[in-house]
């Protein structure tokens, strides 16, 4: 978990033009939140150990709740839980890449504070060129629920990964597109990669208290999502609002 011997040990990978300070408990939360089993970094430095965090706390808050489930006095703990989710394993993996050359990137210590926080074995580490790295990537992860790009390459990266980032719902994260004009003609090409079926949400989070490195982009693949609610029966019991039945009543 984020304590404060997490943010001790982060600390000495902080580099404050990279811009990522709020950015990566943000990264944390969201793996937190959707728990991604294939995650792939591309840009590495102070958001690496969130990102191998996060998916090591989801592992074990799995490990939790199915331990409980069908337990009455966990009920309460889990109100929302399904026994489905479950069935399924959940062995998180994360790739991060990064040439390693760039002098002002904290990305070659991130090794050493990954070890330091015992998490060198969530997380393979690609040293090198992301661009033909795509196989590897393919080998280690399949398709990508989750990626965090912080390069100035985004389009090279879309070229070449785009087919991996899972259609049912895998999620991308941007750094840094919205407030220049290369940046904002690459958000462009993004949305018109939705296809006439709409197959993507895209959110942009500006910071606008910041000069530069100052947003992130979310881009969701939907075109295969299917929410698991929508695969249960319908009825009162997956309704928990009453709106269907109001509906189905022919109003109020
Ligand atoms: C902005 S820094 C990453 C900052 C980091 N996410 C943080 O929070 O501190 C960009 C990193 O991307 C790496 N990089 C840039 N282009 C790359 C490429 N084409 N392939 C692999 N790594 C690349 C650089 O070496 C650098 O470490």
């Amino acid at each position: 978990m984020i304590d404060d011997a997490f943010m001790a040990a982060v600390n000495e990978l902080s580099v404050p033009e990279m811009g990522t300070d709020a950015t990566a408990p943000l990264l944390y939360w969201l793996i937190r939140t959707v728990r991604p089993q294939h995650v792939l970094e591309v840009g590495m430095g102070y958001t690496t150990p969130f990102l191998a965090q996060a998916l090591r706390d989801n592992a074990t808050a799995v490990d939790l709740e199915r331990s409980r489930l069908g337990d009455p006095a966990a009920a309460e703990l889990q109100p929302l839980a399904h026994a489905e989710y479950y069935e399924q394993p959940y062995r998180p993996r994360l790739v991060c890449i990064d040439r390693m050359t760039d002098p002002t990137s904290s990305a070659p210590r991130a090794l050493k504070v990954l070890d330091d926080l015992g998490l060198t074995g969530v997380c393979t580490v690609v040293e090198g060129d992301m661009t033909g790295a795509g196989e590897r990537v393919q080998q280690e992860l399949g398709l990508i629920d989750f990626a965090w790009i912080d390069t100035w390459d985004t389009l090279a990266f879309v070229r070449e990964y785009w087919q991996l980032i899972n259609p049912a719902g895998g999620m991308l994260a941007v750094h840094y597109l919205m407030t220049y004009p290369q940046g904002r003609a690459i958000l462009h090409y993004l949305k018109s990669l939705a296809g006439p079926e709409g197959g993507l949400e895209i959110t942009n989070l500006r910071e606008p208290h910041r000069t530069g490195q100052n947003s992130t982009t979310l881009i969701r693949r939907i075109r295969d999502y299917v929410d698991p609610e929508d695969l249960r029966p319908q009825g009162t019991a997956n309704d928990p609002t009453g709106v269907l039945d109001r509906f189905a009543g022919g109003g109020r």
